[in-house]
Formats: C-alpha cells, sequence, structure tokens
C-alpha cells in the first residue's frame, strides 16, 4: 500500500518533490495545494510539464485538510504556523523544509499540542539547514573523539536560484545596504540555521552558552549584475555572508556560515568563492581533524533543468516520508529518525526483477 502524499506549493522545491514523490515506489501523490490563482484547477502533472496526473491543484486549505492522505510536504515561500497546524490536526504528517528543524519546547508548544490532537507528526528537514549544516556534521563527528570545534560552511553562487521570492524577501538581495543589514532576514535565517547550530551542540553536549551569536556582512554590486531577480545594480545588496556560533568562554565552538554570491567578479569587498567553488565544506576538530567537501550539489550558470541544491533539498523532504509516516506523533528530528535513504529506481528495484 503506497503512502498518500499531498504537495504544498509548486515552486522549485515544490515541483521537484512531485517529481521525487512520482519515482517513490512507496508513495503516491494524491492532492496538490497552490498559491498563484492561475494554477488553480489545473492538472498538476501539467504544472510540472509533463503528462496528466489525474490530480487537481487547489488553493483551499479546507481541500486538503478533508482529503485523505498521510503526508504534505509542505514548501511554501514562508511557513504560516496555523496552516500546519491544521494539517497535523487533520491527522496528516507534515515535512518541511521551512522551519522546526530542532524547535525549542516553548516556541513550538501550540504546534506539537495540533499534531498529537491530529495523531500526526512535523518534521523539518532540508539541504541547508537540514542537511549539511547539522545532520552531516554530526554523522562525520562520529569518526572523531575529543571534538572541540565544529565547523559547517555553504559556498554558493545564487545566481543559478531561480527563485526571486526568496532572495529578495527571505535572502534579502537587491536592497540597499541599510535595508538588508536592519530587515526581517536575519530574523527568518535565524529561525533555521540557529536550530542547527543548537543541534550540534546539544547532540555532542557543549557546555555553551544558550545565545547563539548571529552576524551578517554584506557586499554590493560594482557593476550590473544579471540575476534571478533582474538586474543588480551597483549599490545594491549582491553578498551576503551570515555566521552562527555556538559559544564557550567566548570562543566558538561550533560554527554554521553561508556565502551567498552574485558571481564572483562585480562584489565590493572583493569576495570569492576561493579556488574549490561552489560547495558545502564539513570540519570537525578532534581526534583526528576531519574536513569533508561536498560538490555536485551546485548548478553552474548556464546550466540547464532545476538548481541542484533545490532538487537536493526536495529529495530529502521526499525520502522522508515513509520514516515520518510510522513515527510517534509529536515533532521530530533528524535525531528522532531511522537513517534515511533514497530509493532505487523503478527498473532496478527489487519487486521488478
Ligand atoms: N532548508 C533548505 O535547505 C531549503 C532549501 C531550499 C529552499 N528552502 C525553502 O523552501 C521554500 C520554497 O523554496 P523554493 O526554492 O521552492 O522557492 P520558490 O521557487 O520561490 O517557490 C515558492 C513557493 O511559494 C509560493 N508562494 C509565493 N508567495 C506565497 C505566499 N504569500 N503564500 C504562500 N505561498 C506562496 C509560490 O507559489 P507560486 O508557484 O504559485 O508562485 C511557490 O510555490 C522557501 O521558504 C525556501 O527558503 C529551504
Amino acid at each position: 500500500m503506497s503512502l498518500r502524499v499531498v504537495q504544498w506549493a509548486t515552486g522549485g522545491v515544490g515541483v521537484a518533490a512531485i517529481k521525487g514523490v512520482l519515482e517513490h515506489p512507496d508513495l503516491e501523490l494524491v492532492g496538490c495545494w497552490v498559491h498563484s490563482p492561475a494554477k488553480v484547477g489545473r492538472d498538476v502533472g501539467e504544472l510540472i510539464g509533463g503528462p496528466p496526473l489525474g490530480v487537481t491543484a487547489t488553493n483551499s486549505l479546507d481541500d486538503i485538510v478533508a482529503l485523505d492522505a498521510d503526508a504534505v510536504i509542505y514548501a511554501p515561500l514562508l511557513p504560516n504556523p496555523d496552516e500546519v497546524a491544521a494539517l497535523l490536526r487533520s491527522g496528516k504528517n507534515v515535512i518541511t523544509p521551512v522551519g522546526w528543524l530542532y524547535p525549542s519546547e516553548r516556541s513550538a508548544a501550540e504546534i506539537k499540542q495540533a499534531a498529537l490532537d491530529g495523531n500526526a507528526t512535523l518534521h523539518g528537514t532540508g539541504m541547508a539547514p537540514g542537511g549539511f549544516s547539522d545532520k552531516f556534521p554530526l554523522l562525520f563527528s562520529a569518526f572523531s573523539t575529543g571534538v572541540t570545534f565544529v565547523r559547517a560552511e555553504e559556498f554558493s553562487d545564487l545566481r543559478t536560484y531561480d527563485a526571486p521570492d526568496v532572495l529578495r524577501h527571505v535572502m534579502g538581495f537587491g536592497e540597499v545596504p541599510d535595508k538588508a543589514l536592519s530587515g526581517p532576514m536575519q530574523k527568518m535565517l535565524d529561525g533555521g540555521f540557529i536550530q542547527a547550530v543548537k543541534m550540534v551542540v546539544d547532540q555532542m553536549g557543549f557546555a555553551a552558552d544558550p545565545r547563539v551569536r548571529a552576524t551578517q556582512e554584506v557586499a554590493v554590486a560594482t557593476a550590473p549584475i544579471d540575476s534571478p531577480l533582474g538586474v543588480i545594480e551597483p549599490g545594491q545588496v549582491a553578498g551576503r555572508r551570515f555566521h552562527w556560533e555556538a559559544l564557550v568562554d567566548d570562543e566558538p565552538v561550533v560554527r554554521v556560515t553561508v556565502n551567498w554570491l552574485m558571481g564572483e567578479e562585480n562584489l565590493d569587498p572583493a569576495w570569492t568563492l576561493g579556488p574549490e567553488g561552489q560547495r558545502y565544506e564539513m570540519e570537525v576538530r578532534g581526534n583526528p581533524d576531519i574536513t569533508v567537501t561536498v560538490k555536485g550539489f551546485h548548478s553552474e550558470v548556464g546550466d540547464t533543468g532545476p538548481e541542484r541544491g533545490i532538487v537536493g533539498t526536495a529529495a530529502h523532504c521526499v525520502n522522508s516520508v515513509p520514516a515520518v509516516c510510522a513515527a510517534e506523533p509529536g515533532i521530530l528530528t533528524m535525531l528522532d529518525l531511522p537513517l534515511i535513504s533514497g530509493k532505487a529506481a523503478p527498473h532496478l528495484a527489487q519487486e521488478m526483477r
């Protein structure tokens, strides 16, 4: 029996998640919520550029709540806790890349109650945060003892991230520096990345200050830069660096950093990605010291097809669905779930041979 899955929102992550559900042997797509009025009433197959699937898109929360489904992959622009609570209360497990990675008991008390009321589970996941900022540094730390420092760092050229709303409203590109530095972005990002830092701190048992230090820097364009937002003009924000650090005696013991650049040619300060280019880097200092560099989750300018990191983010959500559906109700983090893996392609799967 397949698990019945609803996709919530059909941006980059949503479209990739639908394709992932269709490729997963244990999952079936039964519903889809869309934001744009132009997508309402259309067959979801058409929305993802494929043949009809017999699933019609709706923009009604009530329709989705009323649906017989096991799980919702929730990937809108910004999370709405009331929506998530309604989905949970209706008995649907929710898997999402937009929050609840490692929430504090206090901040998530209401939504946890909704999950318990609906006998459902909420699980936050993703890539960064939700993978390379937390889960994978923790996995690699298992190969070291006496750990003194953990670092997770992303180096990305965001000219391939075709999500103008996320770039502008979540990441703060294309604004004047003052607005970017004082706007709500830091708080929005803090939500995810501070939880990533705290997960590592708690799991590894660092006696860190409970307040995670968050700092940010901006670089501005020195010449017009073509970007998914349109042209970023000289003086507008075209590079962002955020650091989130857990401290013991004012010294960082866990640090998550993102380096988000709109190319390397026209920035002031003249930030670069370094000779190794786009990558995720993880470092564990202990016995022994470990550095791991992961490439392959970044598209390059000129590549066709969806951004690889977005497909990876969606895959992590999709592959988590069976474990989340099998888990006890409440809010469960990746520390609570068993190992999540990908699945064999249909033509190589056991039951097909
Ligand atoms: N944790 C991670 O590693 C990770 C990685 C990537 C992305 N994310 C997060 O995942 C989310 C989706 O990213 P994406 O790349 O798919 O972005 P995207 O391509 O811009 O898609 C955003 C989606 O949100 C919908 N939307 C726009 N305005 C909305 C509103 N006011 N209310 C509800 N929905 C709205 C859009 O609808 P239409 O399509 O109808 O316009 C679209 O389906 C973002 O929050 C992003 O930060 C997390």
